[in-house]
């Protein structure tokens, strides 16, 4: 796999007018955006559809977690939408995911488009074992984590969004094929900023990580083709 196609760099701005700003700028470097909960609530889905005309790919992270039904339903729209990925929050259970990716895969399948990837959500990394206790769960964080990853896969899930800490377990555990999309990751020598867990481009790639999410080291850069060429290249080391 092309280092290219391993980086999703998160547009993590509050409007369209920023968010094709920054498009425009690493469109050359970069094929993956992600688009999260503040771009998608100011914009809407016509945000997609302009960063599509760019011939990029989307990552939709908005983290469904509802009944089934709910979550099939927005999962179907968003598969309308064609971003290449998108994921749900493993919470919400077996059912929700199975019925999940079901459901975007016949539609996939009826529009003759490829089926958007599906990922679950397993632990935030804001969570510690102390906040995981006052909701009511009181295994580690790693048995945690890997009880969901299982889970994702048997309910025919692509992968999970896991710390670089915990994709090396995973990768172990669930195979060559199980999705690993990482964030938290920072250039060697750069900030770590709010992130607990950071891990460089090269050493998240050497524990499993099949995608590596960067925000703000690439989109707060002066230069962020340079930035983002500078990571791709620490990905490929
Ligand atoms: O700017 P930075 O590189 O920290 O951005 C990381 C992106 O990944 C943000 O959009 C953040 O919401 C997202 N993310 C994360 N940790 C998770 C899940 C998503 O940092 N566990």
């Amino acid at each position: 796999m092309n280092p290219k196609d391993r980086l999703i760099v998160a547009l993590d701005v509050d409007s369209e007018e920023k968010a094709v700003e920054l498009v425009e700028k690493l469109k050359n470097d970069v094929r993956f955006f992600k688009v999260g909960f503040e771009l998608f609530s100011s914009c809407g889905p016509s945000i997609i559809k302009r960063i599509k005309e760019t011939d990029s790919d989307i990552f939709l992270d908005l983290k469904f977690h509802d009944i089934p039904n709910t979550v099939s339903k927005a999962a179907v729209s968003v598969a309308r939408l064609g971003v290449y990925m998108f994921n749900v929050h493993g919470l919400g259970g077996y059912e929700m995911m199975k019925k999940t990716a079901e459901d975007v895969e016949e539609e996939a399948q009826r529009l003759g488009i490829e089926k958007p990837k599906v990922i679950a959500v397993t632990v935030l990394t804001s969570m510690d074992e102390d906040s995981l206790k006052k909701v009511g769960i009181n295994e580690s964080i790693k048995d945690e984590v890997l009880k969901l990853a299982r889970m994702a896969k048997d309910a025919g899930l692509d992968g999970v969004v896991a710390s670089s800490v915990e994709a090396k377990m995973i990768r172990k555990e669930l195979g060559k094929e199980f999705l690993i999309i990482t964030p938290g990751v920072r250039p060697a020598g750069t900030a770590a900023q709010d992130q607990k867990r950071v891990a460089t481009p090269g050493s998240a790639i050497k524990d499993g990580a099949s995608f590596i999410v960067v925000g703000r080291p690439i989109t707060e850069a002066k230069d962020p083709a340079a930035a983002a060429r500078e990571i791709i290249k620490e990905m490929g080391g």
